[in-house]
């Protein structure tokens, strides 16, 4: 999950992963901040284009978003005037110590290092602070979706990245996990945009990219939860881990 190829091929799509990728539910944010008062000081690691940024700033909190790919950090600034990234990295942030009253990361804990990651964000935390990675992740529960997964090799089930973090090393107490579904809608051609974002399709060989592409037509024109319909219900689940600092 680590490879560094897959870790930064966002950049070269940033505005199309800005547009097609899901938002994150309110509660799921609020839930992430653990009650803090607003304005609290919020790190988001591993930013991208801003998705995350954005929601925690429409909860009126000063967000410090950070970030190594510098196509996805002139995305974030366009996407988001008035908040600019920092070049920089789970594993080195360039801010103070006890920066932070919260450090979030949208989809992109997996990427981390996590000993050098854990003890950077330990650093940067107030002690009592938080740290919450959150994953917006498809409900496979539903068929196509499955199927979708299957098609576009879309990544780990939820139930395994809910299994995989728990434990964000001795700096912080155990984690705490929630769970909140939602249902964005989408058009077909939206769906096959977010699939171009995902980072397997991104790094794929031109062969690999087509027979993906066909898949996912065929599922959409054959599939009768989709075939024929302008916008349909894509389900989500998103998990949100919570630990506090020590
Ligand atoms: C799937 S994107 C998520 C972007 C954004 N947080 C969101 O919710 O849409 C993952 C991001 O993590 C970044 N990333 C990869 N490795 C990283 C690391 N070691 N530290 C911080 N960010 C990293 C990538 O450049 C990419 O922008």
């Amino acid at each position: 999950m680590t490879d560094p190829t897959h870790a930064l091929s966002f950049g070269a799509a940033a505005g199309d992963y800005d547009r097609f990728r899901p938002r994150y539910p309110e509660a799921a944010v609020r839930w992430a901040l653990d009650g803090l008062d607003a304005p609290a000081r919020v790190v988001d690691l591993g930013a991208g284009t801003g998705i995350l940024t954005r929601g925690v700033l429409a909860l009126g909190h000063h967000v410090v978003p950070v970030e190594p790919d510098p196509g996805m950090r002139a995305q974030l600034e366009t996407a988001t005037p008035g908040t600019p990234a920092l070049a920089g990295s789970a594993e080195s942030v360039p801010l103070p110590d006890g920066a932070a009253d919260a450090v979030l990361a949208g989809q992109a804990y997996h990427w981390f290092d996590p000993e050098r990651a854990h003890a950077e964000i330990a650093r940067l935390l107030r002690p009592g602070g938080l740290l919450a990675p959150i994953w917006n992740l498809r409900d496979e529960r539903t068929a196509w979706v499955a199927e979708l997964a299957r098609i576009a090799r879309l990544g780990d089930s939820p139930d395994d990245l809910a299994g995989r973090f728990g434990d964000f090393g001795p700096a912080f107490e155990p984690a705490e996990q929630a769970w909140f579904a939602h249902r964005p809608t989408l058009t077909p051609d939206e769906l096959v945009g977010m699939v171009r974002t995902r980072s397997y399709y991104l790094t794929a060989d031109p062969g690999r990219r087509r027979d993906v592409d066909r898949e996912l037509r065929e599922l959409l024109d054959t599939h009768p939860e989709l075939a024929g319909r302008e916008r349909f219900e894509l389900p989500y689940r998103t998990l949100v881990c919570r630990a506090r600092r020590r």
